[in-house]
């Protein structure tokens, strides 16, 4: 079979899912839980395709990267505030030259891939990947991990598991569309920030950022407004996420297994034996719609893609608008 079969399609479609998938995206797709209220111009259908330059001009003029320092109201008025750093992600850490995005998908497994990815000069892991016992295919150095709220609250142990104790932490909770934030703080998906307060007793030594909830609602209309139906009114995946973040810290992002090479599979971590094809589709998440804007802005090649996973996305500093 020729590679031109098997590599991601940026122009994926929820008409491609199987059934009960698609029925499952829909349901989703008629939930407006964080309150959207950006739709296209004619009703959901993009004026016309753009091109990989232009999108990365678009994401980089109006996605910003921040985080929540003690300065911004109301985390002025708590006294555990002080906890936050007092200056943002990208004062404190990097820039740097080259950077490894490892998804956690199950075609990460058999990949071989650790040795490459460990030569970036940072990578970033996602909530509760593991690279004890599987550093051959995803590699040993984390320099960021990118958790969710929902890691946070319950699953994995998070205040005492040694997973989450090296690196540098990044969190992020779903947010309400208008990403105020003393809304979003009195109605939290998860409770983020006491499970903050609690780690960081712990682990007061430790770096620990929360993300500013603007970023994942830009980086959603560009989303929206560059597909031709109407996507999931749900925040980008984490994958996506720490994808910009780095854009916004190094020269060069590769990114492992965010579009599927030759070992896709349905397997859904590559750190656990459950199988659903919605890990790599999207279900809450816009994820399939998230892979079209990467296949757009992809500097690599297709057999990259192929034979590695490997998507090449240059790093806001490096190009002119
Ligand atoms: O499942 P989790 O969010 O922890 O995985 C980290 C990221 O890896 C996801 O947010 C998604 O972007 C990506 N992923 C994927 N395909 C999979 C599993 C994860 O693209 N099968």
């Amino acid at each position: 079979k020729g590679e031109a079969g098997v590599i991601w399609n940026d122009e994926t479609s929820s008409s491609m899912l199987s059934k009960r998938l698609k029925k499952v995206v829909q349901n989703y797709k008629a939930m407006n839980k964080y309150g959207v209220t950006f739709s296209n111009p004619e009703g959901g259908r993009r004026q016309q395709k753009l091109s990989g330059p232009r999108l990365l001009c678009q994401l980089k003029d109006t996605v910003k990267m921040t985080t929540l320092t003690p300065d911004m109201d109301p985390f002025t008025k708590f006294p555990w505030a002080s906890q936050l750093p007092a200056q943002p992600l990208t004062s404190t850490i990097g820039p740097f030259k080259t950077c490894a995005v490892v998804s956690s998908a199950g075609s990460m497994r058999k990949s071989g891939l650790g040795k490459e990815i460990d030569a970036h000069d940072a990578v970033v892991r996602f909530n509760a990947a593991p690279t004890t016992g599987f550093e051959r295919d995803v590699g040993s150095k984390t320099t960021v991990r990118l958790i969710n709220s929902q890691v946070m609250a319950s699953e994995h142990h998070f205040l005492s598991s040694s997973l989450y104790s090296s690196g540098t932490l990044v969190a992020w909770d779903p947010a309400p569309f208008s990403s105020d934030l003393n809304e979003w703080y009195n109605r939290t998906d998860y409770p983020i920030f006491q499970q903050y307060q609690r780690y960081r007793r712990l682990h007061p030594q430790q770096l620990f950022f929360i993300l500013h909830p603007s970023m994942q609602w830009q980086l959603w209309k560009r989303i929206q407004e560059n597909m031709a139906e109407p996507i999931q009114k749900n925040p980008p995946s984490s994958g996506l996420l720490g994808t910009v973040l780095m854009m916004s810290l190094c020269d060069v992002v590769h990114v492992y297994e965010f579009l599927p090479s030759r070992r896709r599979t349905e397997l859904c971590h590559y750190y656990q034996n459950f199988k659903d094809a919605a890990c790599t589709m999207g279900a809450y998440h816009p994820l399939m719609y998230e892979k079209n804007l990467v296949k757009r802005m992809n500097k690599g090649s297709d057999q990259d893609i192929y034979n590695f996973g490997r998507v090449t996305l240059p790093g806001f500093n490096t190009f002119d608008c």
